[in-house]
């Protein structure tokens, strides 16, 4: 083969493995062969640079360094959108587009994509420049950062595509990319990342572009410009947009009515924590484009399109305090208590910090202003402090010394503090009668945290073993409880006879014990008495328990409080044995000592199904494959990475066919 057949060969097959890899999630080939193919086209390039590709995958790794970024006047200024907030202004919106065009309209709605604007020029199908959106009038030439983003075609697909055109999309940064980078630096002790959208535009600026690679941003395309292009409107524009190879948003809709808008807008309103990236609102555009050019333009912004934007979702406001609350373990959780301020439609008041390190790392001060954010989790955090608004005198926050409760000196293990005082810290023991109560564990109606501190205060109960000595005559005198609230009580406490060990176990409170474990351990060990008297190793051997579990397990039923809870929780009559129809039964001792891995979606099985299967055959499920795996059952669509992992440790692959074969 000649230098420049080996360079048309190992591009075609790289590119091919890319797109393989980032649009279809497929590894056809292992990082290492992938990688091998690569270093050889980047040293055939270097020497014979006359025969590179213009779509070389070798741009995607980047490499070259930026001093200064050139100054590009965009052909059409790059606009903004005129925002709204509410449905009365989206209304004002469809008004005047009726009003001007006088026929029926349809708009496109589409995700509005939280990253920043940029525009791909394409010169004969190969892409030619990315400029940001700088100014509007003139921005930066990004060209080789853009390159290294696999969303962003290199050169188009298919034939008869015109001799330039102009496409503007968003550049963004994953959540999931976002938070393993701040994984990463949290590890590494430095300080966290604000947002995708912050790092996603610094990114696009580094003058390095091999880092630019390495921070594995995203696109999706949403405009396109150029002569005769024998388009008509901007949905089919999307369409073929498609077809050339650039990413669009699956997530857009022809709306026709403004309840059609407005579905669209709560729908992602709602949805929007789903997606794998962030959105702040929604697009609204007018679909012909001759309606487009009816309407025109403002100074700043088409009168043909819209954005609907969700309510801020990060806030700034006052720290008024960090209070410390005490777990049922004894671990210790700082709470801010922040001045009301209205967030994404709640009112926040309180704010999880997590630990010290994170007050360390946000570096709190004594009345700082903080901006709040509320992600896809339930509970609002802060994520930065506003330093300039800091009182010069104001004094770091330093994390307590002694419980806040029994004031017992706090111990602490990395970045976690906790209370010892496990059978003296009033809150830890009510917090462990709490849990009993709860819903996933014994479900005791009528049994909240304010009941629980009540009988608790009045010494009526010690621990959880003494709910099971409460008597009607005990209740009924105390206040806020009547006959009926006293017996109904009594009867939920009656109920929890019936329920299953494996709520049961997780009832009890063992440290790291969740519910699945719990049943996991249920299932494998049948009953208490085996469960008490197991060793490490056998512990083990149940799917999901680590060493920290194993060692939670022994450590609770070696001390004798706890051993005495049993007993006397035995005597009330729970259940400590696991029900027939719980229990794994047993088929075979056919894969007896082995473990398996199963990833992927199967024929003849569910994945429960299977599992249950390898489990009734005396074998083990195990979520991770390491070099100790007996098999891999490897079903369709199973994820590249493990595949591959498992190939390279020299795990025995098997498919479904066989498997059922290994058990008859
Ligand atoms: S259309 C003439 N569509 O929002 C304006 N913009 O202020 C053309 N954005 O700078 C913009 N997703 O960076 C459009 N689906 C989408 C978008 C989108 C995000 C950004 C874009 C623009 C800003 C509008």
């Amino acid at each position: 083969m000649t230098p420049a057949e080996q360079i048309h060969n190992l591009t075609g097959k790289l590119n091919y493995y890319n797109q393989r890899y980032y649009q279809d999630s497929v590894s056809e080939i292992s990082d290492y062969e992938f990688d091998a193919m690569m270093k050889e086209l980047i040293a055939l390039e270097k020497q014979y640079p006359q025969f590179r590709k213009e779509d070389s995958p070798t741009q995607r790794v980047g490499g070259t360094v930026t001093k200064e970024f050139e100054t590009v006047t965009h052909k059409r200024p790059m606009l903004s959108l005129g925002n709204t907030y509410s449905r009365e202004e989206v209304e004002e919106f469809d008004k005047r587009v009726r009003k001007e065009i006088e026929t029926d309209v349809i708009y496109v709605a589409e995700l509005k994509i939280d990253g920043l604007a940029i525009s791909l020029t394409y010169h004969n199908g190969v892409l030619h420049k990315a400029v940001t959106r700088g100014d509007g009038e003139r921005g930066d030439d990004i060209t080789n950062n853009a390159k290294t983003i696999h969303t962003i075609p290199l050169k188009l697909n298919g034939k008869n595509i015109p001799e330039e055109i102009e496409v503007r999309g968003e550049v963004y940064m994953s959540r999931k990319v976002f938070e393993i980078l701040n994984e990463e630096r949290k590890s590494a002790g430095e300080s966290l990342l604000a947002n995708p959208r912050n790092v996603a535009s610094g990114t696009m600026k580094l003058q390095d572009s091999a880092e630019v690679a390495k921070r594995k941003l995203s696109s999706f395309q949403y405009a396109l410009y150029g002569e005769n292009l024998k388009i008509s409107n901007h949905w089919d524009a999307l369409d073929k947009m498609q077809e050339w190879g650039f990413t669009v948003s699956p997530h857009r809709k022809k709306c026709h009515t403004i309840q059609e808008i407005v579905d669209f807008i709560n729908y992602w309103d709602e949805k929007r924590h789903t997606l794998p990236f962030d959105i702040d609102g929604v697009v609204l555009k007018v679909d012909l484009y001759n309606h487009q050019e009816m309407l025109g333009f403002t100074a700043k912004s088409p009168r043909w399109a819209i954005s609907y934007k969700y309510k801020a979702e990060s806030v700034t406001t006052k720290l008024l305090s960090v209070e410390y609350q005490v777990g049922r373990t004894g671990a210790i959780t700082p709470v801010a208590n922040l001045q009301p301020v209205i967030l994404a439609g709640t009112t926040v008041k309180r704010a999880s910090i997590h630990n010290a390190d994170e007050i360390q790392r946000l570096d709190l001060h004594d009345g700082d202003y903080v901006f709040v954010e509320k992600g896809g989790e339930i509970i609002p955090k802060i994520t930065g402090v506003d330093v300039e608004k800091r009182n010069p005198g104001s004094k770091p926050i330093e994390f307590i010394s002694d419980c806040p409760d029994c004031k017992t000196t706090l111990s602490r293990v990395t970045a976690n503090h906790f209370c010892p005082n496990e059978w003296g810290c009033p809150t830890q023991m009510k917090g462990k009668i709490e849990h009993f109560a709860s819903r996933k564990a014994m479900n005791i109606d009528g049994l909240g945290s304010e009941i629980v501190a009540q009988l608790f205060d009045a010494g009526l109960i010690k621990n959880i073993a003494g709910l099971f000595d409460l008597k009607f005559d005990h209740l009924v005198s105390l206040e806020r409880f009547g006959e009926k609230s006293a017996e109904n009580l009594i009867n939920g406490i009656q109920k929890t006879k019936e329920i299953p060990f494996e709520n049961l176990l997780f009832a009890i409170g063992i440290r790291h014990v969740g519910s699945t474990v719990a049943e996991k351990m249920a299932r494998y060990f049948s009953n208490i008495d085996n469960l008490m008297s197991a060793t490490y190793e056998k512990l083990l051997e149940v799917e999901d328990a680590g060493e920290k579990i194993a060692q939670s397990i022994i450590s609770y039923f070696a001390h004798a409080g706890n051993q005495e809870i049993i007993s006397r929780l035995r005597k009330a009559g729970l259940q400590f044995e696991i029900a027939p129809e719980n229990q794994t039964i047993k088929e075979s001792e056919k894969l007896a000592g082995k473990t398996f891995v199963i990833s992927g979606v199967f024929k003849n099985f569910s994945r429960e199904g299977l599992k249950e299967k390898i489990e009734r055959n005396g074998g083990k499920v195990i979520s991770a494959i390491s070099g100790k795996l007996s098999y891999l059952v490897a079903g369709e669509n199973m994820g590249p990475s493990k595949l591959e992992k498992a190939k390279k440790l020299g795990i025995t692959i098997i498919e479904e066919g066989e498997f059922e074969k290994m058990v008859g």
